[in-house]
C-alpha cells in the first residue's frame, strides 16, 4: 500500500519492518487528543491564511466525522499507515479527497505526537487528582469513626507506643496529599504546547503557536522548538509521582494484609475484596491488597525504562521515543484501577476495635509514659530510661505488664512513684497526653482531621 511518506522510496517496506516499527497497537489509544489537536492546527491554518477556508471546512468536518467514529468505536486501523498520525491523516484524505492533504502543513508527526502526550497526560493528570482524592475521602470517613480506636504504634515492627488508629490511617492521607498537590504541580509543565515546532527547526510557514495553544487549552508554548519535540519530562515526572502513589498504595497494602491476618486479627477484608483457596477451606485471602503491592513493581519498571531509553538520545527526535508510550499507558491503566479498589476496600473493611484494644493492654508501649512521669518529677530523662528499662526486665522476668505491677514494686525502683502512675499508665492516657501538634491524641487527631477536610476536594 502506498505510504503517505513513500515518494523517495523504491521499494515497499519489508513485512517485519512495517511490523516491528509501527506503533498503532498502542498509540491508537491518542486517536481523540490526535483530532484535537489537528482541529486547532487546522483552524489556526485557516485564521493566518496559510491555507484557504473552504479547505479549513472541508478538513473539518472529515476531523468531525473521524472523531465520532473513533467515539463510537468504529474507526479501523492498518499498520501499514504505521501510527495513529498517518492513520487518520489517510482516512482524511481517503474521507474528503486532496483537501485533506493540506492539513499537515507546517506540522510535522514530531510537534503533533509531543501534543498529542501532553493533551492525555493533561487529561490523565487530572483524572488521577480525582482518584487520589477518593482514596483520601475514604481514608477520612473511617479516620472520623477511629479516633478512639487505639492500635499499638509500632517501629521496627516491634511494638513502640500506642496511636489512636484514625492517627495511622490519617498518615496515609497526608502522603496521598502530597502526591495530589504533585500531580496538580505537574500540570504546570505538562501544559506548554509544542504544535509549531515542526520536525525540530520550526516551519516556514507564518503560523500563530500562541493561538493553536489557546484554542487547546495550553498555558504556554515551548520558546524552543528543539526542546519542544524532544522533550519527554513530563512523561518522566508522571512515571514518578505515579511510582510515588504506589509506593503509598503499597505500604498501606501491607499494612492491610498483615492486619487481616490470623496472627492481628486487627481488620478484616470485605469478603467481596478477598478470594479462597482452591484446596484450604478455611482461607480468605487478600488478593487484592497483595496485588497493589505488587503491581508497584511494574509502575517503577515503567519509569526506569523511560529514563533509560531518554539517556543517551541526542536532540532532537528520535524513533527511541515512540517506546515513551507503553509504560505510559501501563502506568495511567494500573494506578487507575489501583486506585479505583484502594477507596471502596478502605470504605468496607471492619475494623476491629476490641482486638486492637485487647493489643495495646498487653505489651509494655506504656514503658516512655513511665519515664515521663519521672521527669515531670524532676529526674533527667536518660536517668529515668535506665530506671524504666530495669523496671521492664523485672516485669518481663516476673511475666508481668507494668499495669500489673503493685506499688510497692513501683516503689522498689523510685519513691517517686505515687498511685497516680496506674492512670497514666493506661492507654487512652497513654495515647491522650500526645497533646503537640500533629501527636495522636484525641484533640490533635480531630484537629487534624478538621484540617484535613479543608484538603479534600468536593
Ligand atoms: N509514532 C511516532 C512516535 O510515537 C510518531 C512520530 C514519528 N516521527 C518520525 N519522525 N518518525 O514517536
Amino acid at each position: 500500500m502506498a505510504k503517505l511518506w513513500g515518494g523517495r522510496f523504491t521499494k515497499e517496506t519489508n513485512k517485519l519492518v512495517e511490523e516491528f516499527t509501527a506503533s498503532i497497537s498502542f498509540d491508537q489509544k491518542l486517536a481523540l487528543e490526535d483530532v484535537e489537536g489537528s482541529l486547532a492546527h487546522v483552524k489556526m491554518l485557516g485564521e493566518t491564511g496559510i491555507i484557504p477556508l473552504d479547505d479549513v471546512d472541508l478538513i473539518t468536518e472529515g476531523l468531525l466525522k473521524i472523531k465520532s467514529k473513533i467515539e463510537n468505536g468504529e474507526m479501523e486501523y492498518s499498520v501499514e499507515h504505521e501510527d495513529i498520525h498517518m492513520n487518520i491523516e489517510k482516512q482524511l484524505i481517503d474521507l474528503i479527497g486532496p483537501a485533506g492533504g493540506k492539513l499537515h502543513t507546517g506540522r510535522s508527526r514530531n510537534d503533533q505526537v509531543a501534543t498529542d502526550m501532553h493533551l492525555y497526560l493533561n487529561r490523565k493528570t487530572k483524572e488521577m487528582i480525582r482518584l487520589v482524592n477518593s482514596v483520601q475521602e475514604a481514608l477520612l470517613l473511617r479516620a472520623k469513626d477511629n479516633v478512639d480506636t487505639i492500635i499499638p504504634g509500632y517501629t521496627h515492627l516491634q511494638r513502640a507506643q500506642p496511636v489512636s488508629f484514625a492517627h495511622h490511617l490519617m498518615a496515609y492521607f497526608w502522603m496521598f496529599e502530597r502526591d495530589k498537590d504533585r500531580l496538580q504541580d505537574s500540570l504546570k509543565r505538562v501544559n506548554w504546547s509544542p504544535l509549531g515546532a515542526g520536525a525540530l527547526a520550526g516551519t516556514t510557514f507564518p503560523i500563530d503557536r500562541q493561538r493553536s495553544a489557546e484554542l487547546l487549552g495550553f498555558d504556554t508554548v515551548y520558546p524552543n522548538s528543539i526542546d519542544a519535540v524532544s522533550d519527554r519530562d513530563f512523561i518522566v515526572e508522571f512515571l514518578s509521582i505515579g511510582s510515588l502513589i504506589m509506593t503509598h498504595i503499597s505500604r498501606l497494602s501491607e499494612e492491610m494484609v498483615i492486619w487481616s491476618s490470623q496472627e492481628f486479627q486487627f481488620i478484616e477484608l470485605d469478603d467481596s475484596f478477598c478470594t479462597g483457596s482452591s484446596i484450604m477451606p478455611q482461607k480468605k485471602n487478600p488478593d487484592v491488597p497483595e496485588l497493589l503491592r505488587a503491581k508497584t513493581g511494574r509502575v517503577y519498571g515503567n519509569l526506569v525504562s523511560l529514563l533509560t531509553v531518554l539517556k543517551g538520545l541526542p536532540l532532537a527526535y528520535n524513533k527511541d521515543m515512540q517506546e515513551d508510550k507503553e509504560g505510559m499507558f501501563d502506568t495511567v491503566e494500573t494506578l487507575e484501577g489501583s486506585l479505583q479498589l484502594l477507596a471502596p476496600m478502605i470504605e468496607t473493611m471492619t475494623v476491629n476495635k476490641e482486638t486492637m484494644r485487647k493489643a495495646v493492654n498487653q505489651d509494655f508501649s506504656n514503658a516512655t509514659d513511665i519515664a515521663d512521669y519521672l521527669v515531670t518529677k524532676g529526674v533527667a530523662f536518660r536517668d529515668a530510661h535506665e530506671v524504666i528499662g530495669k523496671i521492664v526486665l523485672y516485669a518481663l522476668q516476673e511475666n508481668k505488664f507494668l499495669l500489673d505491677l503493685k506499688m510497692e514494686e513501683f516503689k522498689h525502683f523510685s519513691p517517686l512513684f505515687e498511685e497516680d502512675i496506674y492512670r497514666v499508665l493506661s492507654p487512652e492516657h497513654v495515647v491522650g497526653a500526645r497533646e503537640s501538634y500533629g501527636g495522636t491524641s484525641q484533640v490533635q487527631v480531630k484537629e487534624q482531621i478538621l484540617l484535613a477536610e479543608e484538603k479534600v476536594l468536593g
